[in-house]
Formats: structure tokens, sequence, C-alpha cells
């Protein structure tokens, strides 16, 4: 455990631990917080962080160009599955791009912030998650619980979080070691995990269009199929019919 720095609150674990990178600390240092005050999801959104929750960032400096690693979320996404299945006996699913799924709810969810160089290589990246483990149904607001859910809730056990954290973090270097040498066989399994594939969904942006999500490809974008078009979905959010609210 000596790679994981722990602290009781934080303004943001990823804010924590660019700093940390920034001042030079190695790939795979870690920092979890029992509660963060400012949390960060994507594109902007706050995520709220309460104690009982697990919020880990891991700096990781991959060797090579950014350009290569388009794919280090969803990679970071099936090695997360695989460290909640290892510890807690459950398999969640992904929602394409970032988020943990379990019983059609979010359980968790990834920010990637990379730091590139000028030549494009990359400096480190900070990969956070924040997964909901301890709290019960019943610490979340009637609108969030339609919506989100937590380990306890799924399983009935309380969850170690710093011994899930430690695995997290171990399989998040070894997945980083191996995400291009490995990338077909880690994108194959995302594929598979992915509960985003052959549903409708509803791309958003500034024309947001319905449309069928067909496959994911080697570098993470969604392929969809609309009105007999097909189109790659790169970045940005989709909502998945029959996930978290959206009929
Ligand atoms: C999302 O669902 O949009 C991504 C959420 C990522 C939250 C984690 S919690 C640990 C790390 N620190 C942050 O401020 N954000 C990430």
């Amino acid at each position: 455990m000596e790679n994981v720095i722990l602290l009781d609150s934080v303004t943001s674990t990823n804010d924590h631990a660019k700093n940390l990178a920034a001042a030079g600390k190695p790939h795979g240092t870690a920092v979890l917080a029992r509660q963060q005050t400012a949390g960060r999801g994507r594109m902007g959104r706050s995520f709220l962080s309460p104690e009982g929750g697990l919020y880990l960032s891991v700096i990781l400096r991959p060797q090579v160009p950014a350009a290569e690693l388009l794919h280090l979320t969803p990679v970071l996404a099936v090695s997360a599955c695989d460290a909640v299945e290892e510890v807690c006996g459950v398999r969640p699913g992904v929602k394409w791009i970032n988020d943990l799924v379990l019983e059609k709810k979010k359980l968790a969810g990834i920010l990637t912030e990379l730091s590139i160089r000028a030549d494009g290589s990359v400096d480190y990246a900070v990969c956070g998650i924040g997964m909901n483990c301890n709290a019960p149904d019943s610490a979340f607001s009637p609108d969030v619980r339609e919506l989100a859910t937590s380990l306890l809730a799924q399983t009935g056990r309380e969850t170690d979080v710093v011994c899930l954290a430690e695995k997290l973090r171990q399989r998040w270097v070894q997945a980083c070691d191996t995400a291009i040498i490995s990338k077909t066989e880690h994108m194959d399994r995302y594929r598979r995990d992915c509960v985003t594939l052959g549903r409708q969904v509803r791309v958003l942006g500034k024309e947001p269009y319905e449309a069928t999500a067909l496959d994911v490809d080697d570098d993470g974008a969604l392929v969809v199929e609309t009105g007999g078009q097909m189109r790659r979905v790169q970045s940005g959010e989709v909502s998945v019919r029959g996930l978290w609210g959206y009929v």
C-alpha cells in the first residue's frame, strides 16, 4: 500500500494527483480519499462524493504518444469491472464510454485527464474513479435513487474500500502497460462488457439524434446507425434506452 496516499478529505483526488504528477511522482502512485468536497465528472459536471464511496486517482505514465491512447478510458473501465468482480463477486457492465453499471443503474464513473508534451508524448495521465460502495439506497435522494446504485445495495455486503482501491490501482497499472500491445484483446473484452451495444441510443450534442449502437471500434469510438447511415461517435454523451430514466 506504499503507493497509495490516503486522505480524509480533499477537493478532488484528480486535482491532488495532478499536482503530485507535475512534481514528479512515479507511474502507479495513487490518491484515495474518504470524501471529496469538489469532485469532478466528465464534461465539467460535479461529482457528489460523500463518505462511504471510493474516490481514487492513479498517476499513469504511458510511454506512447497520446494519439495512440484514445482507447485508454475503455481499457480502464474493463479493468475496473475486473477489480470489482475480484473483490465483490459481482461484475458490472459498462455504459459507453466510462460508466460502470449494475442492474441498469450507475455504480461508478471514470475521468481521465492527460498532460501532453509539445511533441505529442504523454507526460502523465491522471485517471480517477468514483464508485458508490457502502451507501444504502436510502442515502440517495429519490431522484438519484432511480439512476444510481451502490455495491452495498447490490451485494448486501460492506466493501473494504482500501482493498478495492489497491486492486484497481494494480489493474490500472497493468492495463496501461499492456494497452498498446494487447489493444484488440482489451477492446474485445470492452465490447463484451458494453451494455450500450445493440440498444437504441440518443446521441446528445448540438444536434441530438436517435440511432442504434452497433459497435465500439478499437479506438473506443461508438459506431452507430442512423437513417441508414453509419456514424462514429468519438466523444460526448449518449443516453441508452432502458438505462437511467431514458424510455
Ligand atoms: C463521471 O461520471 O463523469 C466521472 C466521475 C469521476 C469521479 C472521480 S472521483 C475520483 C476522481 N476525482 C474527481 O474529482 N473525479 C474523479
